[in-house]
């Protein structure tokens, strides 16, 4: 018989996302590493995001910042999406003002010939580094959890060469050349599956995969543009870890999704976590779904009756994650975290 006491963090976390049972919801927040937290400002007066990025040892010790303040469930490496174009020859840095540059954007059949898959293993060593330390370090107290962008959202941002405020180009190149488009998509596959492999032999606990961008598509363009990329590299890892899928405003495509060979499933936070609990089959675990907005402009009260809502919605279904709709923002005021992170380990 499975019993529920004296589960470690990193226990917990892994009967959840498995549908076994646990003594509460783990938690985790998108986002969680930097941003919101005054000791990564901190390192922020001194670093570069780039060179707090590439830098393995303060790479984990941002990933361990919020470990520390918050006894979250599990670490998330601190890391960014877009250091997968960057590996393939595609620079870019963080602009202070907000989002993100790229020294050129990927625009016509040259461009993605030029980016290179071959070395991306070897150019993210650094990723590497950090999470052999963070294995280490976490030993089997907490959950470990590795990342990548989907083929999709990285296209959209590599085409764009920049955060923009609408991602047209990629959905452009997919209606009107799908040719040019299926090449970059599958540069992105291939390079992406071989990351994810890496980040696997390091010993991680599962991983997730960001679609930030999925709901950019129409439900008739997602499994064509986007779901069928990574549910080849979803079926390509072998069953190795769970995955996580995560996407932003696809709840037109959950057979698309359950279908896609994911483990847990992310709900955003415009999604009906009542609605999708009755969609998604019990052998798929559920993770969110709290609004991240409320952590910036509520009150510790109202962050707590909130995330008291969603833990009730998720009322003995085996297989829930607890987690946000979307990432922490950086306005999100730290005694919100603590009210959220309370009211999940008191949830009775
Ligand atoms: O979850 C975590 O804490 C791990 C770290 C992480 C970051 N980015 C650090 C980061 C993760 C998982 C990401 C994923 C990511 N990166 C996504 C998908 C998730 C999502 O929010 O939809 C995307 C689209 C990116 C690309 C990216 N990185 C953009 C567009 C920007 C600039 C705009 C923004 O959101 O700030 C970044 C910068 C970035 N990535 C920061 C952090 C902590 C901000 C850097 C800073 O403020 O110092």
């Amino acid at each position: 018989m499975t019993t529920t006491a004296n589960l470690t963090a990193r226990q917990r976390f892994n009967h959840a996302v498995r549908c076994q049972p646990v003594d509460r919801a783990p938690m985790w927040l998108m986002r969680q590493a930097g941003r919101a937290l005054p000791e990564y400002r901190k390192l922020k007066e001194k670093w570069t995001f780039v060179q707090l990025c590439q830098n393995p040892e303060l790479a984990v010790e941002v990933t361990l910042q919020p470990i520390r303040r918050f006894g979250f469930d599990a670490a998330i490496l601190f890391s960014d999406i877009l250091v997968i174009p960057e590996a393939m020859g595609q620079k870019y840095h963080f602009k202070e003002t907000g989002g993100v540059q790229m020294d050129f954007a990927v625009t016509s059949k040259a461009d993605i010939e030029k980016l290179s898959v071959e070395h991306v293993v070897e150019r993210l060593n650094y990723v590497e580094q950090a999470l052999k330390m963070l294995r280490k370090e976490l030993g089997d107290q907490t959950a470990l959890l590795g990342f990548t962008g989907s083929p999709w959202t990285l296209a959209t941002f590599m085409m764009e060469g920049a955060s923009v405020p609408k991602y047209g180009r990629a959905l452009q190149l997919f209606r009107e050349d799908k040719q040019t488009f299926f090449a970059l998509l599958e540069k992105l596959t291939a390079a992406v599956t071989v990351y994810l492999k890496m980040q696997i032999a390091t010993g991680i606990d599962a991983l997730q995969i960001f679609d930030s961008h999925g709901g950019h598509l129409a439900p008739t363009e997602f499994q064509e543009a986007s779901g069928r990329w990574t549910n080849q590299i979803i079926a390509s890892l072998g069953g190795k870890v769970p995955v996580i899928h995560f996407s932003l405003g696809t709840h037109g495509n959950w057979p698309d999704l359950i279908a896609s060979g994911a483990n847990i499933l992310g709900i955003d936070w415009q999604t009906d976590l009542a609605e999708a609990r009755k969609i998604i089959p019990a052998h798929i675990a559920m993770q969110g779904n709290l609004s991240p907005v409320l952590l910036a402009e509520a009150t510790p009260k109202a962050v707590a009756a909130e995330t008291n809502k969603v833990l009730e919605t998720m009322r003995g279904r085996p297989g829930h994650i607890f987690n946000l709709g979307h990432g922490l923002t950086p306005a999100a005021k730290l005694e919100n975290i603590q009210a959220l992170v309370d009211t999940v380990k008191n949830f009775k």
